[in-house]
């Protein structure tokens, strides 16, 4: 697919056919996740890939309060038929270390030398890079957020170390032939791009 067709056609999936994905559409989302940008080269991200019906059952039971997932509202029900779970994890520590080598300088670790947290933009260009992939090979995914009140849960249950924090979850699979419940992106509409870039500054 042309690079412009993916950046086109990349929408996100919320309802997916009950078939399993081929292993090398993830691997490949996964490699190409790795080839992001990060800040000092840092790599501080992580990924756990939840391929297994079993994996991916506790991941939805991890996440999601018991009365819920014993009544799948249409998001849950689209949700819980896909195959495939990722979780991507940004590591701060990671880049703490990083920052501390001699060519960074700041052995301090201090958390005013961030203007913003770096470990989470970069892990966010990583899953990007796994949805467009996902895209280019014809199937479908969807970013998304992880309930505050169930990431402990989360974390436990796949044992998710102190020094990474996932930072939401992708589902991946085939799309299913209703293309399921739409997001917010089909009751707003899309910002025009004038009101968005500020051409030799802000009000000029
Ligand atoms: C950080 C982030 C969190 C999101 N969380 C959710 C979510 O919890 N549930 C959901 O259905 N969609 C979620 N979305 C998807 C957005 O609703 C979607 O990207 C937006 O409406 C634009 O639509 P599009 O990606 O299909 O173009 C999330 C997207 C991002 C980037």
């Amino acid at each position: 697919m042309e690079f412009q067709q993916v950046v086109d056609r990349r929408r996100m999936i919320r309802n997916y056919a009950e078939r399993p994905v081929e292993p090398g559409v993830v691997e490949r989302a996964l490699r190409n996740a790795t080839r992001a940008p990060s800040a000092g080269f840092s790599q501080g991200w992580a990924f756990v890939l939840l391929d297994q019906p079993d994996d991916v059952r506790r991941y939805w039971e991890s996440a999601t309060p018991p009365e819920q997932l014993a009544a799948p509202d249409r998001w849950l029900s689209g949700m819980l038929r896909a195959p495939v779970v990722v979780i991507p994890c940004s590591s701060k520590s990671a880049y703490l270390d990083r920052y501390a080598e001699p060519d960074k300088g700041w052995a301090n670790r201090d958390d005013s030398h961030w203007p913003v947290p770096y470990w989470h933009m970069d892990t966010a260009m990583a899953s990007l890079l796994i949805l467009q992939t996902v895209v280019d090979e014809g199937l479908g995914a969807l970013f998304f957020g992880i309930p505050v009140d169930r990431l402990g849960e989360v974390r436990r249950e796949f044992a998710i170390p102190d020094t990474h924090d996932p930072i939401g979850a992708i589902t991946i699979g085939h799309l299913a032939d209703d293309a399921g419940l739409p997001g917010s992106a089909s009751t707003r509409r899309r910002v025009p791009l004038d009101d968005l870039v500020h051409r030799g500054g802000w009000g000029r």
